[in-house]
């Protein structure tokens, strides 16, 4: 018999009702059950980073939670930064200087740097670059990261 639970999530600020067995991630709950597709995976084992979104506020490998523990909680996906029409200060950053190729760890630096600049809106460059460090990223060498995060950070509209 399958072990079944009724959540609520507040997913970028709607919230939204779903059933998930006890063993499902939060990460396939949002790109399965949910449609939220963005949020990517990688190593499914907590190493890449790039299934990072925030959970209350604050950053978490969604490949490493299960979803029945964001019940009553607030989750934060890429989906809720910009749109392609209207990129937020930070997807801009990262396009203006280039900080990706394939783009399969963005939406996790996104989210990752979306909570550094919450919390610090002035960085320093080690302070950044101590925060990109947890994901991995195996295209662009870091450094069109590194300069979007810098590029966002000196940005008077700070990533919401
Ligand atoms: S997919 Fe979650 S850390 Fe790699
Ligand atoms: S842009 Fe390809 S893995 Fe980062």
């Amino acid at each position: 018999m399958k072990d079944i639970h009724d959540i609520e999530i507040t997913i970028n600020g709607e919230r939204r009702a779903v059933t998930v067995e006890s063993r499902r991630t939060l990460a396939d709950v949002l790109r399965h059950d949910l449609g939220l597709t963005g949020t990517h995976l990688g190593c499914e084992h907590g190493v890449c980073g790039a299934c990072t979104v925030l959970v209350d506020g604050l950053p978490a490998r969604s490949c490493l939670m299960f979803g029945v523990q964001a019940d009553g909680r607030e989750v934060e996906t890429v989906e809720g930064l910009g749109t392609p029409e209207n990129l937020n200060t930070l997807q801009q950053a990262f396009m203006t200087e280039h900080g990706l190729q394939c783009g399969f760890c963005t939406p996790g630096f996104l989210m990752l740097l979306t909570a550094l600049l919450r919390e610090n809106p002035n960085p320093s460059d080690d302070e950044i670059r101590d925060v990109v460090a947890s994901n991995i990223c195996r295209c662009t060498g870091y450094a069109g990261i590194l300069r979007a995060a810098r590029l966002a950070a000196d940005s008077d509209a700070i990533a919401t």
